[in-house]
């Protein structure tokens, strides 16, 4: 064969496979249509749970890798709701929900801790293990994603350092004030180096002194690489931190701003 017919076929053969790839990659979008640097991606999600009005309504929010993140809104306007979709505690009625590559409408029951393992989540009520001590709850974290005891005691006495807590690493939570218990909680969260924080009013039950000290502890998080999505009621925090504000009303997302403020209710 002359070396220009080789040429010529080895081209077409390229040309060929070159759509085979583009289209591969067209139906990849087509089924996912996160982008690589999108992490979280809802399109026109609703919920409904059996009984009252949907609780969420065509929600469409896209959230990058390494944002940090503010749902604020009324009571009862969703903020609580959105939080156990994004972990799948709950199934959406409808639409669709991408949390870190993950279709949370399909993800089979057994993917379910797998998936779990890249997301750290803080509540409003700490959720400790009462009788154990600070360094066990931490710990348990680590041993439910079977960390080696080495690593263990390597993690959690570096992740309560961070949280500022290394002193009190024997106390059980009931000899902890409230903001203590908080960055314990937070620690365990954090001892897995999730992808993605999730915290639903993390300074619900703190005064304003702890309640700054929980919300640098995230933005040093954030800072470090973590996606951080914070539901809060606290507007002096939100208007001083400038970050992105997500606002749902009634179930509805009513404004999305960078470097936002808390929206007052009229
Ligand atoms: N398990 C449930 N069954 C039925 N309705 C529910 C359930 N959980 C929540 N709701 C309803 O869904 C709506 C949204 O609730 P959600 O807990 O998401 O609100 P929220 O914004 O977190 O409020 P808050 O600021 O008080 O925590 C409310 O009307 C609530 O009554
Ligand atoms: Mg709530």
């Amino acid at each position: 064969m002359i070396i220009e017919e080789r040429f010529r076929r080895s081209n077409t053969n390229n040309t060929k496979k070159m759509e085979v790839v583009k289209s591969v990659a067209e139906k990849r979008r087509k089924r996912n249509t996160a982008l690589p640097n999108e992490i979280i991606t809802l399109t026109n999600v609703c919920k409904a749970y059996s009984t009252g009005a949907p609780a969420l309504k065509d929600v469409n929010l896209h959230i990058n890798r390494g944002e940090f993140v503010f749902i604020v809104g009324d009571s009862g306007s969703g903020k609580s709701t959105l939080i156990k979709l994004l972990l799948r505690e709950l199934t959406i009625t409808s639409g669709h929900i991408n949390v870190m590559g993950y279709d949370l409408a399909r993800i089979r029951h057994r993917k379910i801790p797998k998936f779990r393992r890249n997301l750290g989540i803080v509540f409003q009520d700490f959720r400790l293990l009462k009788d154990r001590n600070v360094y066990d709850n931490v710990a348990f974290a680590q041993r439910i994603i079977q960390k080696s005891n080495k690593e263990i005691k390597k993690n959690v006495p570096s992740i309560l350092a961070i949280v500022g807590l290394a002193g009190k690493y024997k106390a059980k939570p009931k000899q902890l004030s409230g903001g203590e218990q908080q960055r314990v909680a937070l620690a365990r969260a954090l001892v897995n180096k999730p992808t993605v924080l999730l915290a639903d009013e993390p300074t619900g039950n703190l005064d304003p002194k702890n309640s700054w000290e929980i919300m640098k502890l995230l933005e040093q998080i954030n800072e470090s690489g973590t996606t951080v999505i914070v539901v809060t009621h606290n507007r002096e925090i939100v208007n001083a931190m400038q970050k992105r504000v997500v606002t749902l009303k009634k179930g509805v997302i009513v404004s999305d701003e960078e470097k936002g403020g808390y929206i007052d209710e009229d």
